[in-house]
């Protein structure tokens, strides 16, 4: 059994706008049922043009999926085409106040469902100005993984937009990688074409390991710099209080200590930053 916030359980268990909008403005449709999720989000434009005033939608998923497109489909609903845009399905996440990681694919399916949605808007209604998606670099429309049939565009715009460094967390997000395996190397080079390294053999010596002390220092330095200068910007703060091997303990401070939102700064902004500039072992923990 998964750990679901109680919000999770609430939007899933008493889903929002579930249905159709027979005249709808703009129609997404993501996912395929053969490979066991599907979404298709329905908006409802204002006379002004700007606003959308309904969104409703209907998804063949499992419990987060349903709990993501009734939170995206409330999130939507009131707000301007032009504020709309700028959702990400991270924003879906901390609305639910976090999902399991393994289940982020469900709110990244949510987020592209309304890209879908804005292309279509903005094919049907050229009047409207609608802030349509940047359409992949050219190559980048390529399928990577044919069991779920991500393309590698996909899986760049979800490493960037959400800190990614491993391909478990690819897969975690996107599902590629999770059937056969097979393009699991293609994954890890997109990641690390992203993150700057080099990959495969040919490439450039790989860095000398760090010592013990050396990795210290560089995570004291990441946190002083980096991660408590973010947290503080939102009113929060952090303490590190342990270093073991690559587990490394935190206490959240200020307004980040209790938040429902927690487990989901520790993860997705102190552990991605400690990845991404330290180690891609690196995990960290919580000191309540
Ligand atoms: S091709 Fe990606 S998991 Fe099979």
């Amino acid at each position: 059994m998964w750990d679901y916030t109680e919000k999770v359980m609430d939007f899933f268990l008493h889903p929002r706008n579930v249905g159709e909008i027979k005249d709808a403005d703009g129609v997404g449709e993501v996912g395929n049922i053969v490979c066991g999720d599907a979404m298709k989000l329905y908006l409802k434009i204002a006379p002004d043009g700007k606003t959308i005033v309904d969104a409703k939608f209907q998804t063949f998923g499992c419990a987060s999926a349903i709990a993501s497109a009734s939170a995206l489909t409330e999130m939507l609903k009131g707000k301007t085409l032009e504020d709309a845009a700028k959702l990400t399905n991270q924003d879906i996440a901390d609305f639910l106040g976090d999902l399991p990681e393994e289940k982020m694919h469900c709110s990244v399916m949510g987020s592209e469902a309304f890209q879908a949605a804005l292309k279509d808007l903005a094919k049907k209604r050229p009047d409207l100005n609608v802030p349509v998606p940047t359409t992949p670099e050219e190559g980048e429309d390529r399928v990577v993984c044919q069991c779920f049939n991500v393309t590698e565009a996909e899986i760049r715009n979800v490493v960037k937009t959400n800190h990614l460094t491993t391909v478990e967390q690819v897969t975690y997000y996107t599902k590629a990688g999770g059937g056969c395996g097979g393009c699991k190397d293609d994954i890890q080079k997109i990641l690390d074409d992203i993150l700057g390294k080099k990959s495969g053999d040919g490439g450039e010596a790989a860095p000398k390991p760090l010592t013990n002390l050396q990795k210290i220092a560089l995570i004291q330095d990441v946190f002083d710099s980096i991660i408590r200068p973010g947290l503080k910007a939102d009113g929060g703060d952090a303490e590190l209080i342990d270093i073991n091997g690559d587990q490394v303990v935190v206490k959240l401070t200020g307004k980040c200590a209790g938040c429902a939102s927690a487990l989901q700064t520790l993860k997705h902004w102190v552990e991605a930053k400690l990845r991404e500039k330290v180690s891609a072992a690196i995990n960290v923990v919580e000191q309540k």
